[in-house]
């Protein structure tokens, strides 16, 4: 079974994709862990992660190891990582260059051990539509940009990181004008996806929710 759930930064896909991948014994795949690896790859450089050649580059030579090996970066889920992920996914050329290794994912599924698994929750943006278009079940996330701003803004302070909530919604606007007017694969619900407005609704509500709709679509 494959099940794309996706949406903009902070709408809670993480939360909700980790948590449906326990319950149905699926593997999980955040397909934004490639971008950011890509980001922080340039940074690390220090190379402006705008830099379309570099930028290519690093894309084409991403592999699994590399991605995870990247993750342990300090920025890694920082907004500076966020920022500059958003960057290198809005050029097509990188895109393109990411996409059989995501699409590969659910051909041969695996566990974080290396175990097979029987299919795959994806967590994105364009994974319904791009990476997974024939995908069982598509459903789309969203909340209000202060709703989202505000849950990203706790989680830093939660995680010791210092954050001010008007710089993180501003950053927030950024990032949802630059993911849904990139001309590749910009930010929108597959015509087929559920769209589930979580601005009013907790994780646990959302999470019953997508169970049902996952349940009564099995049967
Ligand atoms: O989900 P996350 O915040 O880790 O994603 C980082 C960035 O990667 C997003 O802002 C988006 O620009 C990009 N992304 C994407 N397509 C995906 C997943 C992430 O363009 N499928």
């Amino acid at each position: 079974m494959i099940i794309t759930i996706d949406g903009p930064a902070a709408a809670g896909k993480g939360t909700l994709s980790q948590k449906l991948a326990q319950k149905y014994k699926l593997a999980y795949f955040d397909t934004g862990m490639i971008y950011r690896a890509v980001g922080i790859d340039l940074i690390t450089k220090n190379i402006d992660p705008d830099n379309d050649v570099q930028a290519l580059k690093s894309a084409e030579n991403m592999t699994f190891s590399k991605m995870m090996e990247l993750s342990k970066h300090s920025e890694f889920r920082s907004n500076l990582g966020g920022q500059a992920a958003s960057k290198v996914a809005s050029k097509t050329p990188v895109r393109q260059a990411l996409l059989k290794m995501q699409q590969d994912f659910a051909h041969n599924p695996q566990f974080a051990d290396g175990q097979q698994a029987q299919g795959v929750v994806y967590d994105g943006r364009d994974t319904g539509t791009v990476v997974c278009p024939n995908a069982d079940i598509k459903i789309f996330i969203t909340a209000s940009p202060e709703v989202r701003a505000m849950r990203r803004h706790k989680e830093f302070l939660e995680k010791g990181i210092t954050s001010d909530y008007n710089e993180v919604l501003a950053q927030t606007k950024e990032r949802d004008l630059r993911d849904s007017s990139r001309a590749s694969a910009p930010l929108k619900p597959a015509n087929d996806a559920i769209i589930i407005d979580t601005s009013d609704m907790s994780i646990e509500d959302v999470y019953n929710n997508v169970c049902q709709i996952i349940d009564s679509k099995k049967q």
